[in-house]
């Protein structure tokens, strides 16, 4: 029986770039959120000789080959569990494909999820005669390692819900869930290179002097501060289950949003430190920004930013009715937009099997 997996995408609550390190990857803090919107990965696979992978997808631009990260994922966890196996992959694509909301990341994450159910890995006795085999016991820590090696925002699809990541993003670390927020995401036909907009990140901190010692200690007080915040926001007596805080559609919400992050006047500076390099690039996504943003209006935006280096953006909403002006002002403008809410983790991890 083929395994069907919800993969999430996601977006950054703020995002700082500190300086290069001497791997050539940036130090970042930032907080990543969950959304319901999602693509469907379908994972069919059973104990083999052998291992062997096949991968298709409903879009042509999904490649379907070990450059995918789908595949990498799961080639490098059987391999790690020493477990040969026969394996079909279909990723079907719901999500847009434009970057920023990790789509590529979280289909990583819903195969090895969909490998994990078709081989019965959580429930096997797997045994370590030369202590080869990876540990049932150790494998919550070992697939996070092994997510990091796929790319730096897989971890993150590992834990759902509010995450704080730090380090080149790969260090994940579960925050006390928001409750569910109206979220319109723009998805404007434009691509932005992550690794050009980290070196275009660069030559901005050189020509304005920013040193590694002065970013380490700017990365520190924002993590505080982030968790801080996040850290108040755990509603009294509702830290179990309830705590997903799932609405029914159509409902509207109080300004959870607010009670978490402007509260603490944390949302003035939640910015995303790529809008400074990309913005200049590409004028029309500051204007997506502002038109998401819709300031003076009754149905103002509580945020609004780029995703990651982009080029999707999303504005976060009060109401649902706030949310849908949102749609309306980007399709007046011509910009696609889907309207989805952001995903609290028990609610992440309790509907990503599909029945
Ligand atoms: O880890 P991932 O494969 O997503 O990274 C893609 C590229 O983005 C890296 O090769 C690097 O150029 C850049 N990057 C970075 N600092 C990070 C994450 C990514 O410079 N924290």
């Amino acid at each position: 029986m083929p395994t069907a997996v919800r993969s999430h995408a996601k977006i950054n609550l703020g995002l700082y770039i500190g300086a290069p390190r001497p791997d050539g990857f940036h130090a970042l803090t930032t907080v990543y959120q969950t959304l319901e919107l999602h693509d469907i990965v379908t994972v069919t696979a059973r104990a083999s000789s052998g291992t062997s992978i096949r991968l298709t997808s409903n879009d042509a631009r999904v490649p379907t080959d070990a450059r995918n990260t789908a595949w990498k994922m799961v080639e490098l966890a059987l391999e790690a569990l020493n477990l040969p196996a026969e394996v079909e992959i279909h990723i079907e694509k719901r999500l847009p494909v434009q970057g920023g909301l990790g789509a590529g990341s979280a289909n990583a994450v819903a195969a090895l999820v969909g490998l994990e159910t078709e081989l019965g890995i959580a429930s096997r006795q797997i045994s370590e005669p030369e202590g080869q085999r990876v540990s049932v016991r150790d494998w919550p820590a070992r697939r996070l390692e092994i997510a990091a090696r796929v790319g730096s925002d897989v971890p993150l699809f590992l834990i759902g819900g509010a995450i704080l990541g730090l380090g080149r993003g790969q260090e994940v670390y579960p925050l006390p869930d928001i409750e569910p927020v109206w979220c319109v995401l723009a998805t404007p036909e434009i691509g932005v290179s992550t690794p050009q907009a980290f070196r275009d990140w660069d030559a901005l901190c050189a020509a304005e002097g920013l040193t590694a010692e002065a970013s380490v200690d700017k990365l520190r007080e924002l993590s505080r501060a982030y968790a801080s915040a996040f850290a108040g926001e755990i509603p009294k007596g509702r830290q179990g289950a309830g705590s997903s805080g799932v609405l029914s559609n159509g409902e509207n919400l109080a300004g959870p949003l607010e009670s978490a992050l402007v509260r603490t006047g944390i949302s003035s500076w939640i910015q995303n430190d790529f809008e400074r390099v990309v913005f200049p690039q590409h004028p029309s996504l500051a204007e997506i920004k502002r038109i998401l943003l819709g300031s003076g209006t009754p149905e103002a935006a509580c945020h609004a930013s780029l995703s990651g280096s982009g080029s999707a953006l999303f504005g976060l909403y009060r109401t649902r009715g706030d949310a849908e002006a949102a749609c309306q002002r980007l399709e007046a403008a011509g910009v696609r937009s889907q309207l989805t809410r952001t995903l609290p983790r028990t609610k992440y991890w309790g509907e990503m099997l599909l029945p």
